[in-house]
This record gives C-alpha cells, sequence and structure tokens, in this order.
C-alpha cells in the first residue's frame, strides 16, 4: 500500500536549495526528509527532465520551451543562477539521474507529471518508458494537475500508485467528480491546495479511503502542519524542513 511519510521535500527542498536540481534532493536527503516530489516533463529529444514552468525564464538562464532543445544543450543552462543571483554549475537534471539517486539513498518519490503545451501524451510515453526499464523498487506515486496524464500513464504502469493534484473546484471540478475519478481508477491519493481543505473534504477522504495530501505556496510552519495531520492528513508538501523535528 502507498504509504508517504508526514513530510514530502517540495522540488527537492525549494527554500534551501534550486528547486527541481539534484542539490535540492541531495538537500532534503541530509535534511533527513524520507520522501521527495518533482516536476517532470520531456525535452525535444524525449528525456524526462525536471522542470516546474512550462518556459525556463524563471528556473535557468535559458529562454523558451524545453521541447525546443535537446536535453544535451539543457544541460548547459545554469539552473542554479535564478536562487543564487550568480553563476552556478547546477544543471536541470534528468528524471533518470534522479530516480539512481533516490535509488541509492532509498527516497521515496512523488512524480508529478507537469503539463508541457500540447506535449503531455509524449511526456508520459516518454516516462513511462524509463520507469518500465528501469527497476525502481522505492515506493513512488503519480500525480498531476492534468489528470488525463495520470490516466494515461495507469495504462502504461497499471501496478503504480497515483493521485489527483486539486488546486481548487470549479464547475468543471467538484469533490464529487474527483472522488469518482480515483474511484473508477482505483487511484490512492489527492493533493489538495492547503486553501481549499476542509473538515467535509477529509471526511469524503476518508469515507472513500483515499490518502490526502496538502501542498501550499508558502511554507508552512510546524502549527498549521499540526494541525491539518490532525484533521488526518496523510503527508504535506515542505519547502523548509528545518522548524520540523524529521523523525
Ligand atoms: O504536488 C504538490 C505540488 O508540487 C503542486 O504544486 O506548483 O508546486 O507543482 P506545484
Ligand atoms: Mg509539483
Amino acid at each position: 500500500m502507498l504509504n508517504p511519510p508526514k513530510l514530502i521535500g517540495h522540488r527537492g527542498v525549494k527554500n534551501l536549495s534550486p528547486e527541481n536540481t539534484l542539490n535540492s534532493i541531495e538537500l532534503a536527503h541530509k535534511l533527513g526528509l524520507k520522501w521527495i516530489e518533482i516536476d517532470v516533463k520531456i525535452s525535444k529529444d524525449l528525456v524526462p527532465i525536471l522542470l516546474h514552468d512550462d518556459t525556463l525564464e524563471r528556473t535557468t538562464d535559458g529562454k523558451g520551451l524545453p521541447t525546443d532543445f535537446n536535453y544535451d544543450d539543457l544541460k548547459k543552462l545554469d539552473a542554479g543562477f535564478s536562487f543564487y543571483n550568480y553563476s552556478t554549475n547546477i544543471c536541470i537534471p534528468t528524471l533518470k539521474q534522479v530516480l539512481l539517486f533516490c535509488k541509492r539513498n532509498e527516497i521515496g518519490l512523488n512524480i508529478e507529471l507537469k503539463s508541457n503545451l500540447g506535449f503531455e501524451k509524449n511526456n508520459v510515453e516518454a516516462i513511462a518508458k524509463l520507469l518500465s526499464n528501469f527497476n525502481f523498487t522505492n515506493q513512488y506515486y503519480f500525480s498531476s494537475f492534468d489528470w488525463p496524464s495520470v490516466i494515461l500513464m495507469k495504462k502504461f504502469l497499471p501496478n503504480s500508485y497515483y493521485g489527483l493534484l486539486i488546486d481548487g473546484f470549479s464547475k468543471d471540478i467538484s469533490l464529487k467528480n474527483t472522488l469518482d475519478i480515483c474511484e473508477k481508477y482505483n487511484f490512492s491519493c489527492c493533493g489538495f491546495n492547503k486553501n481549499i481543505i476542509n473538515s467535509d473534504i477529509m471526511n469524503e477522504m476518508k469515507r472513500h479511503n483515499l490518502i490526502t495530501t496538502i501542498y501550499s505556496e508558502k511554507n508552512l510552519k510546524p502549527s498549521e502542519a499540526n494541525a491539518l495531520w490532525s484533521m488526518g492528513v496523510k503527508s504535506i508538501f515542505i519547502d523548509d524542513p528545518k522548524e520540523f523535528k524529521i523523525s
């Protein structure tokens, strides 16, 4: 059964080290986190890489779309400059490099399937291919705000675990259709924005035997995290775990 811990490092530990880089993942591990979350999409030559945004600007010194560049070019970009404000040799890692690090260090993984401006199906195919050729025996699960991506991934990798991400409810996204999809596809969890969680949602999640995870725009304080865990939240995505006692 999927069993993530109370704290999951968000994009590594994104407030302490450049997000979605090996440096950030290594630091998360050093700080005692047992699981990390990463954002994954593909390059032009279909290499699964770690990148949060649609474009390269915010987190690297590159410009444009990742799908316009082969990984050999993407890896030359500085993925540390925008964090430190000086040049670094920190680069965009591949998912394969991260799987190797996690495997060696027994780190659990949440692979978020990011949208990629029309390349979502290609993302899923390339990531599924990598995972099926890689003997990754650690616990991990896929999640996405782009629900078709997780539904498609489940067709390729039926024995992996899955979750939906929900930033807010709308006329297209209700709690009922979220739960219906989880039931239909046998998904294990839902990740909610902290701003929308409440006891009614928690009750429904428990009734459906689903794991609840919470992410937030700002790093949560231990008091806020404790309140969420008391409600029955299983895991919280954390940007900087230093104020927490990690067991
Ligand atoms: O999965 C939790 C969280 O990573 C979702 O938001 O924008 O940080 O990828 P974001
Ligand atoms: Mg993410």
